[in-house]
Protein backbone atom coordinates (compact mmCIF):
# COMPACT_ATOMS: atom_id res chain seq x y z
CA UNK A 1 0.00 0.00 0.00
CA UNK A 2 1.12 3.58 -0.19
CA UNK A 3 1.54 3.83 3.31
CA UNK A 4 3.30 0.84 3.76
CA UNK A 5 5.34 0.19 0.89
CA UNK A 6 7.91 -1.94 2.38
CA UNK A 7 5.31 -4.23 3.66
CA UNK A 8 6.84 -8.18 3.70
CA UNK A 9 9.77 -7.34 2.94
CA UNK A 10 13.27 -8.37 4.66
CA UNK A 11 15.39 -5.22 5.35
CA UNK A 12 19.25 -5.58 6.40
CA UNK A 13 20.97 -2.70 7.13
CA UNK A 14 24.33 -2.06 8.39
CA UNK A 15 24.85 0.97 10.62
CA UNK A 16 28.03 2.43 12.46
CA UNK A 17 31.84 1.96 12.30
CA UNK A 18 33.66 -1.14 12.53
CA UNK A 19 36.92 -1.79 15.27
CA UNK A 20 39.80 -3.40 14.08
CA UNK A 21 41.86 -4.23 17.45
CA UNK A 22 45.88 -4.12 17.56
CA UNK A 23 45.91 -5.69 21.06
CA UNK A 24 43.51 -6.03 23.95
CA UNK A 25 42.87 -2.12 24.97
CA UNK A 26 44.16 -0.26 20.91
CA UNK A 27 41.89 -0.25 18.62
CA UNK A 28 41.56 1.36 14.58
CA UNK A 29 38.22 2.65 14.11
CA UNK A 30 36.00 5.58 12.66
CA UNK A 31 33.77 8.43 13.53
CA UNK A 32 30.33 6.74 12.43
CA UNK A 33 27.62 6.97 15.25
CA UNK A 34 25.19 5.06 13.83
CA UNK A 35 22.49 7.77 13.16
CA UNK A 36 22.22 7.45 9.36
CA UNK A 37 22.15 3.43 9.79
CA UNK A 38 19.31 3.98 12.47
CA UNK A 39 17.19 6.50 10.89
CA UNK A 40 17.22 3.69 7.83
CA UNK A 41 16.03 0.84 10.38
CA UNK A 42 13.42 3.09 11.69
CA UNK A 43 12.15 4.31 8.58
CA UNK A 44 12.20 0.77 7.02
CA UNK A 45 10.26 -0.58 9.86
CA UNK A 46 7.40 2.39 9.76
CA UNK A 47 7.56 1.60 5.56
CA UNK A 48 5.97 -2.02 6.82
CA UNK A 49 9.50 -3.86 6.44
CA UNK A 50 11.01 -6.76 9.09
CA UNK A 51 14.34 -4.81 9.86
CA UNK A 52 17.71 -6.67 10.88
CA UNK A 53 20.64 -3.92 11.86
CA UNK A 54 24.05 -5.57 11.84
CA UNK A 55 25.53 -2.70 14.00
CA UNK A 56 29.02 -2.20 14.92
CA UNK A 57 30.46 0.74 17.46
CA UNK A 58 27.04 3.12 17.58
CA UNK A 59 26.22 6.07 20.13
CA UNK A 60 23.37 6.65 18.60
CA UNK A 61 19.73 5.89 19.97
CA UNK A 62 18.50 2.46 18.89
CA UNK A 63 15.02 2.31 17.49
CA UNK A 64 12.63 0.06 18.43
CA UNK A 65 10.49 -3.01 16.87
CA UNK A 66 14.01 -3.79 14.97
CA UNK A 67 16.39 -6.88 15.39
CA UNK A 68 19.83 -5.54 16.14
CA UNK A 69 23.13 -7.87 15.52
CA UNK A 70 25.95 -6.65 16.89
CA UNK A 71 29.38 -7.19 15.42
CA UNK A 72 32.57 -5.61 16.20
CA UNK A 73 35.26 -5.84 12.85
CA UNK A 74 34.63 -5.70 9.68
CA UNK A 75 35.34 -9.34 9.17
CA UNK A 76 32.67 -10.40 11.56
CA UNK A 77 30.15 -7.67 9.98
CA UNK A 78 30.96 -9.74 6.56
CA UNK A 79 30.13 -12.97 8.09
CA UNK A 80 26.87 -11.36 9.83
CA UNK A 81 25.86 -9.87 6.28
CA UNK A 82 26.55 -12.77 4.44
CA UNK A 83 24.46 -15.58 6.31
CA UNK A 84 21.70 -13.22 5.89
CA UNK A 85 21.93 -11.98 2.72
CA UNK A 86 20.32 -14.79 0.96
CA UNK A 87 16.43 -13.87 2.46
CA UNK A 88 16.97 -10.94 2.14
CA UNK A 89 14.84 -8.31 -0.42
CA UNK A 90 16.86 -5.06 0.39
CA UNK A 91 20.16 -3.96 1.81
CA UNK A 92 21.51 -0.96 3.00
CA UNK A 93 25.27 -0.40 3.32
CA UNK A 94 24.84 2.36 5.57
CA UNK A 95 28.19 1.71 7.83
CA UNK A 96 31.33 2.97 7.82
CA UNK A 97 33.79 -0.17 7.01
CA UNK A 98 37.35 0.40 7.56
CA UNK A 99 39.15 -0.87 4.72
CA UNK A 100 42.30 -1.93 6.32
CA UNK A 101 42.88 -3.88 9.72
CA UNK A 102 46.21 -4.21 11.79
CA UNK A 103 47.94 -7.72 10.30
CA UNK A 104 48.41 -9.17 13.52
CA UNK A 105 46.43 -8.62 16.66
CA UNK A 106 49.02 -8.63 19.78
CA UNK A 107 47.66 -11.23 22.20
CA UNK A 108 48.85 -8.79 25.21
CA UNK A 109 49.02 -5.14 25.33
CA UNK A 110 51.76 -3.65 22.92
CA UNK A 111 54.66 -2.23 24.96
CA UNK A 112 56.58 0.57 24.48
CA UNK A 113 59.51 0.57 22.86
CA UNK A 114 61.43 2.59 20.16
CA UNK A 115 60.36 6.54 19.10
CA UNK A 116 58.89 4.83 15.95
CA UNK A 117 57.40 1.77 15.35
CA UNK A 118 55.78 0.63 12.47
CA UNK A 119 51.88 -0.18 11.77
CA UNK A 120 51.35 -2.96 9.32
CA UNK A 121 47.70 -3.04 7.60
CA UNK A 122 45.96 -5.63 5.09
CA UNK A 123 42.98 -4.86 3.26
CA UNK A 124 39.59 -5.94 4.86
CA UNK A 125 37.31 -8.04 2.47
CA UNK A 126 34.84 -5.48 0.87
CA UNK A 127 31.21 -6.51 1.82
CA UNK A 128 29.46 -4.56 -0.65
CA UNK A 129 31.61 -5.80 -3.27
CA UNK A 130 31.31 -9.05 -2.01
CA UNK A 131 27.19 -8.49 -1.77
CA UNK A 132 27.31 -7.45 -5.47
CA UNK A 133 28.86 -10.66 -7.11
CA UNK A 134 26.84 -12.87 -5.26
CA UNK A 135 22.97 -10.55 -5.86
CA UNK A 136 20.58 -12.72 -7.38
CA UNK A 137 17.31 -10.67 -6.68
CA UNK A 138 18.31 -8.31 -3.67
CA UNK A 139 18.26 -4.47 -4.18
CA UNK A 140 21.31 -3.36 -3.17
CA UNK A 141 21.97 0.12 -1.76
CA UNK A 142 25.69 1.37 -1.34
CA UNK A 143 26.81 4.40 0.26
CA UNK A 144 29.78 6.60 -0.45
CA UNK A 145 31.62 9.01 2.07
CA UNK A 146 33.53 11.52 0.12
CA UNK A 147 35.54 14.42 0.75
CA UNK A 148 34.82 16.39 -2.93
CA UNK A 149 34.26 15.17 -6.38
CA UNK A 150 31.25 13.43 -5.15
CA UNK A 151 29.81 12.61 -8.40
CA UNK A 152 32.78 10.98 -9.83
CA UNK A 153 33.28 8.84 -6.92
CA UNK A 154 29.73 7.85 -6.33
CA UNK A 155 29.49 6.47 -9.90
CA UNK A 156 32.95 4.41 -9.15
CA UNK A 157 31.58 2.67 -6.19
CA UNK A 158 28.56 2.09 -7.70
CA UNK A 159 29.48 0.39 -10.97
CA UNK A 160 32.61 -1.11 -9.07
CA UNK A 161 30.06 -2.59 -6.59
CA UNK A 162 27.02 -3.18 -8.57
CA UNK A 163 25.13 -1.42 -6.24
CA UNK A 164 21.25 -0.59 -7.96
CA UNK A 165 21.57 2.82 -5.59
CA UNK A 166 24.18 4.53 -4.42
CA UNK A 167 24.03 7.70 -1.54
CA UNK A 168 26.36 9.54 -1.50
CA UNK A 169 27.57 11.78 1.39
CA UNK A 170 30.20 15.01 1.34
CA UNK A 171 31.34 14.33 4.77
CA UNK A 172 33.42 17.55 5.37
CA UNK A 173 30.17 19.72 4.50
CA UNK A 174 28.35 21.43 7.27
CA UNK A 175 25.33 19.57 8.43
CA UNK A 176 26.40 16.46 6.92
CA UNK A 177 27.87 12.76 7.54
CA UNK A 178 29.53 11.49 10.30
CA UNK A 179 27.71 11.98 14.01
CA UNK A 180 25.35 14.81 13.01
CA UNK A 181 21.83 14.48 13.54
CA UNK A 182 21.15 15.98 9.30
CA UNK A 183 22.29 14.63 6.30
CA UNK A 184 22.86 15.63 2.61
CA UNK A 185 22.78 13.12 0.13
CA UNK A 186 23.19 12.99 -3.60
CA UNK A 187 21.28 9.41 -4.92
CA UNK A 188 22.50 7.96 -8.29
CA UNK A 189 21.89 4.80 -10.00
CA UNK A 190 23.66 3.24 -13.02
CA UNK A 191 22.75 6.27 -15.43
CA UNK A 192 23.93 8.71 -13.48
CA UNK A 193 22.25 11.17 -10.72
CA UNK A 194 18.68 10.62 -9.60
CA UNK A 195 17.96 13.03 -6.56
CA UNK A 196 20.27 15.74 -4.69
CA UNK A 197 18.60 16.83 -1.62
CA UNK A 198 18.49 19.49 0.57
CA UNK A 199 19.51 19.54 4.29
CA UNK A 200 17.64 17.39 6.22
CA UNK A 201 17.21 14.89 8.94
CA UNK A 202 18.33 11.80 8.69
CA UNK A 203 15.39 10.34 9.07
CA UNK A 204 13.69 12.19 6.51
CA UNK A 205 16.11 11.51 3.56
CA UNK A 206 16.65 7.91 4.86
CA UNK A 207 12.69 8.09 4.26
CA UNK A 208 13.38 9.61 0.56
CA UNK A 209 16.11 6.68 -0.11
CA UNK A 210 13.46 4.12 0.87
CA UNK A 211 10.95 5.57 -0.99
CA UNK A 212 12.95 5.66 -4.39
CA UNK A 213 13.86 2.27 -3.19
CA UNK A 214 10.78 0.59 -2.81
CA UNK A 215 9.53 2.00 -6.17
CA UNK A 216 12.19 0.89 -7.85
CA UNK A 217 11.57 -3.01 -6.20
CA UNK A 218 7.98 -3.12 -7.50
CA UNK A 219 9.04 -2.03 -11.00
CA UNK A 220 11.29 -4.47 -11.09
CA UNK A 221 8.76 -7.38 -9.42
CA UNK A 222 6.59 -6.34 -11.92
CA UNK A 223 8.85 -6.99 -15.07
O1 LIG B 1 26.79 6.81 11.36
P1 LIG B 1 26.67 8.30 11.17
O2 LIG B 1 27.42 9.06 12.24
O3 LIG B 1 25.22 8.74 11.06
O4 LIG B 1 27.38 8.71 9.79
C1 LIG B 1 26.82 8.31 8.56
C2 LIG B 1 27.90 7.89 7.55
C3 LIG B 1 28.76 9.09 7.16
C4 LIG B 1 28.78 6.78 8.13
C5 LIG B 1 27.11 7.34 6.31
O5 LIG B 1 26.29 8.35 5.79
C6 LIG B 1 28.07 6.83 5.22
O6 LIG B 1 28.54 7.55 4.36
N1 LIG B 1 28.36 5.50 5.27
C7 LIG B 1 29.35 4.85 4.39
C8 LIG B 1 30.72 5.03 4.98
C9 LIG B 1 31.78 4.36 4.15
O7 LIG B 1 32.43 3.44 4.58
O8 LIG B 1 31.90 4.83 2.93
P2 LIG B 1 33.00 4.38 1.85
O9 LIG B 1 32.88 5.37 0.75
O10 LIG B 1 34.34 4.20 2.51
O11 LIG B 1 32.51 2.95 1.36
C10 LIG B 1 31.63 2.78 0.25
C11 LIG B 1 30.66 1.66 0.51
O12 LIG B 1 31.35 0.40 0.61
C12 LIG B 1 29.83 1.79 1.77
O13 LIG B 1 28.52 1.35 1.50
C13 LIG B 1 30.54 0.87 2.75
O14 LIG B 1 29.64 0.35 3.71
C14 LIG B 1 31.05 -0.21 1.81
N2 LIG B 1 32.26 -0.92 2.29
C15 LIG B 1 33.44 -0.28 2.43
C16 LIG B 1 34.58 -0.98 2.81
C17 LIG B 1 34.47 -2.37 3.06
N3 LIG B 1 35.50 -3.07 3.46
N4 LIG B 1 33.28 -2.97 2.93
C18 LIG B 1 32.17 -2.28 2.54
O15 LIG B 1 31.08 -2.84 2.41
Amino acid sequence: SARKPLAGKKVLITAGGTVERLDPVRYLTNDSSGKMGFALAAAARDFGADVTVVAAKTTAKIPDGISLVRVESAEQMLEAVLSRFEQSDLVIKSAAVADYRPVVRAESKIKKSGDRIMLELVKTTDILQTLGERKTSQFLIGFAAETGDLDHYAMDKLQRKRADLLVANDVSEDGAGFNTDTNIIRIYDKDGLVEALPIMSKLDAAKRVLKLASERMTQTEAK
